[in-house]
């Protein structure tokens, strides 16, 4: 049978493929590996192949490199599965995330895009070959020079804070980036300490409008011509949406559209372009299981919460998809629940409310899907619970 210890067993109903390049336990479906499973937590769930495919849509789609913003999920399969779609290049945030690539994915391209470093972390990142940095103030550009020995092979980023508010259902507005005259001074102050220079910023995650990338090349457009200052390069961050109920974004190929469009329009087809999707890349691509352990009314407790990979549910009231998995018949009758984890605060609640059959019951277990992003990612080990189970669905 499977258990988290001895996964590397041929069991039946797993499929012992470890030379693909997630390195994971394989199955079939989701039931195959429940009926195998013989531990007590949840599991978390990876679809290499929608990974995959997200990988190509930004790679074929995106008018220029797509890095992969590593905080979104740095499970070494994430990253193993995102090397071998073609995407060579990721924006990480820490030592450890550095640490991390340079185990996992060695030749990859990092990119080093907190604006607020410590000076330890810049020291580790130049030593390891980081040449990308963020910054968004005078302080933080002379960190960066300090101690990276007043390099002359920088390329530096400046992020810069959006003066409009736009349709992200996460916004990032509250703490980084360089307004419009401060912008203006330290793009003449980097531009001689930079061998490129660039301007990057966040329109916010799950961002549902496609025009507000459009929107913020203009107002670039504005500034350089304020600064009267040559860039190399034009970093559009993140923010591109998945699906959630409630929450349904137009095609990723009109985002596509109209950075290409804005582009095309402000005249910046001669820079560098980047993109830095997280959730695009990897929140349809995986789930959490989660097992009833008691059901009250319209209220099931399960052995997962807001201290694992359920965060965004309980503190930003997210409504995931989910489904039933049980061996046999469930009600086609629905309900609405609330769901509660299993630690013993009241903030462990997700309030949904969530769609499953009528006859839920203890032993049931719940796919909670497009998970892949800011899910196991953000799980805690908080009172004993948590999950140390992965496996790959194909
Ligand atoms: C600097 C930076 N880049 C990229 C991302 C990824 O954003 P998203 O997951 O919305 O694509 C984030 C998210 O916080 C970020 O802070």
């Amino acid at each position: 049978m499977f258990n988290p210890h001895t996964s590397r067993l041929a069991q039946p109903g797993l499929i012992p493929d470890f030379d693909r390049p997630h390195g994971l336990p394989v199955f079939g479906s989701v039931q195959d590996a429940l009926a195998a499973y013989e531990g007590d937590d949840p599991i978390y769930v990876l679809y290499p192949k929608l990974i995959e495919s997200a990988a190509e849509t930004f790679l074929n789609g995106f008018p220029g490199k797509t890095i992969y913003a590593v905080k979104a999920n740095p499970h070494p399969a994430v990253l193993r599965t995102l090397w071998a779609s073609g995407i060579r290049a990721f924006d990480v945030a820490s030592v450890r995330e550095i640490d991390l690539l340079k185990a996992t994915c060695p030749d990859a391209e990092l990119f080093l895009m907190h604006p607020v470093k410590s000076r330890q972390t810049i020291r580790h990142a130049y030593a390891a070959g980081i040449r990308h940095f963020a910054f968004d103030c005078a302080a933080e550009l002379g960190k960066i020079l300090v101690e990276t020995g007043d390099a002359a092979d920088l390329h530096l980023h400046l992020r810069l804070s959006l003066p409009q508010t736009g349709s992200a259902t996460m916004p990032l507005d509250g703490k980084y980036g360089a307004g419009y005259r401060e912008a203006v001074e330290l793009l003449r102050a980097a531009r001689p300490v930079s061998q490129k220079l660039g301007v990057c910023f966040h329109v916010g995650s799950q961002c549902m409008d496609p025009a507000d990338y459009i929107r913020t090349l203009s107002y670039v457009h504005g500034l350089l011509d304020e600064a009267d200052i040559r860039i190399d390069s034009l970093d559009c961050g993140g923010g591109f949406p998945v699906a959630y109920p409630g929450l349904t974004p137009p095609p990723m190929q009109d985002y596509f559209a109209r950075i290409r469009k804005g582009i095309e329009i402000v005249g910046f087809s001669d820079l560098e372009i980047i993109g830095e999707p997280g959730r695009a890349l990897c929140g349809a691509g995986g789930s959490t299981l989660a097992r009833v352990e008691l059901r009250k009314g319209k209220d099931l407790y399960l052995n997962e919460g807001s201290y694992g990979s359920l965060f965004d549910a309980a503190n930003c009231a997210w409504k995931y998809p989910v489904k039933l998995h049980r061996d046999g018949k469930s009600s086609e009758k629905t309900e609405d629940y609330r769901f509660f984890g299993p630690t013993c605060d009241s903030l462990d609640t997700m309030a949904g409310p969530f769609h499953l059959p009528s006859d839920v019951r203890e032993g049931d277990w719940i796919e909670i899907c497009h998970l892949g992003a800011y899910g196991q990612a953000l799980a805690t080990g908080f009172n004993g619970f948590q999950s140390e189970t992965t496996i790959a669905v194909v």
